[in-house]
């Protein structure tokens, strides 16, 4: 493929693929084609597809577990790095790789030990995964000297070792925070979500499926979003794949980013206590809607940087709502809010995006089963992300992808670039 990209690139480089404005620049560059990222690639009307499949086509194509029907997510990671749907066969040997891969050094455990138990979860986590660092193949091979043509073979190393690792790491986190330190040992036999529910302290079937769900279809949003960018910009320097994905991981952790699957439960909850813990009718959430809008506050979880229809991933998980828990009230109210806030944002002229994101769903999902500590939510979508952002990097690398360095410019420059038009 780099052969196949660098004839195409010798053939079409001097094409033009797109103007852009001042505006966009002034606009976090959205909009802008910027970077070529193969593991998956965002529609605005129709959400993602990972490698060419839409969600609803991964839930039925991708392997499942005997357990239900969710997709296993070691499947979108061999879809995503491969390019290839996988077989069951495929999947069970990844399953089998990364159980043995997991194997956490004594000091990452001993360094987290040392952080203020109070630390934000994302916080110790990318730590975590700096203090992993130690382990790098990708670093120590550099160090010995490597031809170009070689950076991909230590990296697929360091991938699949940080990879299989992140569960074990995550849990040891939650459960140092939130369960008095008392850490629960993997189980080899289980599929890499279900091991990773596990280690968290849950054993309802259930919730296993829901991990496997969850897993899927956080993996990958295309390249230009925060974490995914900052892996791959960070990962250009020939970082290797703990100094990379640790940098994207502190992109997650921002509120605009992946910490909003944690203040869309708080609203939520906020919401029911502001009427008294009743379930609240559609006219009192539209009242809380624009309260919230009166004080200067976003809606969470509604809206997006690209998308411009409902996220295919909140419909997921609205559907695994429907058949698991019908009644749950958080679930309700969700539906309902639902109806309510789209009509409201189309309403306001600078909303480019009126419809739910996959935030809008996923903590009430997890506090259905139990996990209600919503600080550690961002933290599950790391653990996703990182098959996404990490695939990618091993592309970046295997493609001979250069150091990333865009111009900048001052607004004295900006301003002298200006055309006057005639008066
Ligand atoms: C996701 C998000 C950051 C996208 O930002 P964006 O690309 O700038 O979106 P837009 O161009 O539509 O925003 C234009 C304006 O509408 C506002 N807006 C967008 N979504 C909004 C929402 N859900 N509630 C209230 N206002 C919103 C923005 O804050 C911005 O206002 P400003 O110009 O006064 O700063 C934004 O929609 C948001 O903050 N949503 C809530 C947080 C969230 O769910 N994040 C998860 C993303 S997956």
């Amino acid at each position: 493929m780099a052969a196949e990209i660098k004839e195409f690139v010798k053939e079409n480089g001097n094409q033009v693929i797109g103007q852009y404005t001042i505006e966009q620049v002034y606009a976090g560059m959205k909009g802008m084609v910027g970077m070529v990222t193969e593991t998956s690639k965002l529609d605005p009307d129709e959400g993602i597809r990972f490698r060419g499949y839409s969600i609803p086509e991964l839930c039925e194509k991708l392997p499942k577990s005997s357990a239900g029907p969710e997709p296993l997510p070691e499947g979108i990671f061999y879809l995503m790095l491969i390019g290839e749907m996988p077989s069951e066969d495929d999947v069970h040997n990844v399953s089998n790789l990364w159980a043995r891969r997991a194997i956490v050094p004594k000091h990452v455990f001993d360094m987290l030990d040392k952080l203020p138990v109070n630390t934000h979860p994302m916080t110790q986590f990318s730590a975590a995964v700096m203090a992993l660092q130690t382990e790098s193949v990708f670093a120590a091979a550099y160090r010995k000297g490597l031809s170009k043509k070689e950076y991909w073979d230590p990296m697929y190393e360091d991938v699949m070792n940080l990879i299989s690792r992140l569960p074990r790491v995550a849990a040891y986190i939650y459960r140092r925070m939130y369960k008095g330190g008392v850490h629960i040992e993997p189980d080899p036999k289980l599929d890499w979500a279900a091991n990773f529910a596990h280690m968290l302290g849950y054993d309802d079937p259930d919730m296993k499926k829901l991990m496997r769900l969850y897993l899927t279809i956080h993996a990958d949003h295309e390249g230009g979003n925060v974490s995914a960018h900052t892996t791959h910009l960070v990962g250009s320097a020939l970082s290797d794949a703990y100094l990379s994905f640790s940098a994207g991981m502190n992109g997650l952790a921002g509120p605009l980013h992946g910490l909003a699957n944690q203040e869309v439960i708080r609203w939520i909850i906020d919401l029911r206590n502001y009427y008294d813990g009743a379930m609240p009718t559609q006219e009192q959430i539209k009242e809380y809607v624009l309260k919230t809008m009166e004080e200067g506050k976003v809606v969470p979880g509604y809206g997006h940087a690209v998308l411009r229809k409902t996220d295919p991933r909140f419909i997921a998980q609205m559907e695994f709502a429907q058949a698991y828990m019908p009644d749950d009230e958080n679930c309700k109210i969700i539906r309902m809010v639902y109806e309510v806030v789209p009509p409201i944002l189309s309403g306001i002229k600078k909303i480019k995006n009126p419809w739910p994101n996959v935030d809008a769903h996923s903590g009430a999902l997890l506090t259905h089963y139990g996990l209600i500590e919503y600080d550690f939510y961002t933290v599950l979508f790391g653990v996703s992300r990182a098959m996404g952002v990490l695939a990618s990097l091993l592309w970046d690398r295997a493609l001979g992808h250069p150091l990333e360095r865009p111009g900048s410019v001052t607004t004295e420059w900006m301003k002298g670039r200006v055309v006057k038009s005639p008066v």
